[in-house]
């Protein structure tokens, strides 16, 4: 039996999770990998602090770069950029295996992460960084080969998609589901990262460099998170036949890729309009396969730690049963413009005064644009300060240019609230 020495860096919730599945799991694993996996250390910031795990067999120290030497195999579990980089780094120069859940790090310096991993002959795994329990970057990078990718569309915050459905199905507010979100472990320590959607971008960002072979950090493209959809928003779009979700979407266009994340009206009778709570779930499309949908918890401890373990197992058996002596191969990534001036419909809610001519005004602001309207609603009447809501929504048109009208609707007419829009995703 190979004995596969592991060292965490980081206990927190994913940590803890680790350490339960492997000893909870462990005879299983055994059999499975051919491999007695022992947590010889972990690495944490306070010693003394009390965990939901059982360290009696670990060292547990609060200096990570004394502990890295013991390990075959080290795990980075601590999140945050700077610590986590020169961590890696180290290891990787080390000689040893990284497995990490860290999006924000594969997303800022995967490129020399990996280069560096493939230099040492080491390999460097992050199956946990992309919507925690689902395979999907094992199935990225390996069982959608063969095709031809044409686009990845997911729901891959589980704090956004929880607060969404609660505020779809509870009518609670935005803050009532992030507190809730932040009791259940889903959220990120800081949760800006999540409702303002810089999570799904690392996230979207790691997908896209895998699919599409395109060199990390990917930057520059159009991300925009949750927190200006109102109970109001969630209300209209149900009304019109729509569920709010917040999605990342990386397309090929026109030999570019279209890369965003933002919220978006998505029919209720669409599969993505079914994806609740904490669940995440990505559709695929490949030119073979046609259209595929992975779904499966993408937060919490023992589902992110799930692909934490199936990472190091995979390392332990591929180095040492079957003896692979490198890193997999990393294949030249493309250069490739990523554009931002996609084409969607869009759903506006504008807060306007209500008297003759407002609305004719704003349909010859969107007409001068080229903009067609589809539908147009107002249901209340005016509020004392005779404001009411009223919720346009638009055929398709071109991102840039519904900026430019929406820029010369807000000149004129936005009197209290933001204009709030959200697009609109077949
Ligand atoms: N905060 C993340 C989420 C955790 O809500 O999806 C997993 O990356």
């Amino acid at each position: 039996m190979n004995n596969v020495n592991i060292t965490i860096l980081g206990l927190g919730t994913v940590g803890v999770g680790v350490v339960n599945i492997l000893q909870r799991n462990q005879q299983l694993i055994q059999q499975r990998t051919g491999c007695q996996i022992t947590i010889c250390a972990a690495a944490v910031n306070d010693i003394a602090k009390v965990r939901a795990c059982n360290t009696e067999q670990i060292q547990i120290t609060d200096d990570a770069a004394s502990v890295l030497a013991r390990a075959d195999i080290v795990v980075e579990l601590i999140g945050g950029i700077t610590i986590a980089y020169d961590l890696v780094m180290q290891a990787l120069q080390q000689g040893k295996h990284v497995v990490t859940a860290n999006k924000a790090l594969i997303a800022e310096h995967g490129q020399s992460l990996l280069n560096c991993a493939n230099d040492n002959k080491v390999m460097l795994e992050f199956e946990a960084a992309v919507a925690g329990g689902i395979p999907i970057v094992k199935a990225l990078r390996e069982s959608y080969i063969a095709n031809e990718m044409l686009e990845i569309k997911g729901i891959i915050n589980g704090t956004t998609n929880y607060i969404l459905s609660k505020m779809h199905k509870q009518a609670w507010s935005f803050a009532d589901a992030l507190r809730e979100a932040q009791q259940l472990g889903f959220a990120e320590a800081d949760p800006t990262f999540d409702i303002e959607g810089t999570d799904a971008a690392h996230k979207l960002a790691i997908m896209a460099a895998l699919v599409f072979n395109m060199p990390l950090p990917l930057v520059d493209f159009y991300c925009e998170g949750i927190t200006k959809i109102a109970q109001q928003d969630i209300q209209y779009a149900s009304e019109l036949g729509y569920v709010v979700k917040h999605l990342a979407i990386a397309k090929v266009a026109h030999q570019n890729i279209e890369l965003r994340v933002h919220p978006a009206l998505v029919a209720k009778k669409s599969t993505l309009a079914h994806i609740d709570d904490a669940m995440n779930a990505v559709q695929v499309t490949g030119d073979a396969v046609g259209k595929s949908l992975l779904s499966g918890v993408g937060a919490g401890a023992e589902p992110t730690a799930s692909a934490v373990v199936a990472d190091i197992a995979a390392i332990a058996k591929r180095a040492f049963v079957d003896k692979v002596s490198s890193a997999s191969c990393q294949p030249s990534p493309i250069q490739r413009t990523i554009i931002d001036n996609f084409e969607s419909a869009n759903y506006l809610r504008l807060q306007l005064i209500d008297k003759p001519g407002v609305l004719a005004t704003i349909s010859q602001i969107l007409g001068e644009h080229s903009i067609s309207i589809h539908s147009i609603l107002q249901q209340q009447a005016a509020k004392h300060d005779g404001q009411v809501p009223v919720v346009i929504v638009t055929q398709p048109v071109l991102e840039q240019r519904m900026q430019q009208a929406v820029v010369a609707i807000q000149a004129l007419f936005a009197v209290s609230d933001d204009l709030i829009r959200i697009r609109l995703e077949s």
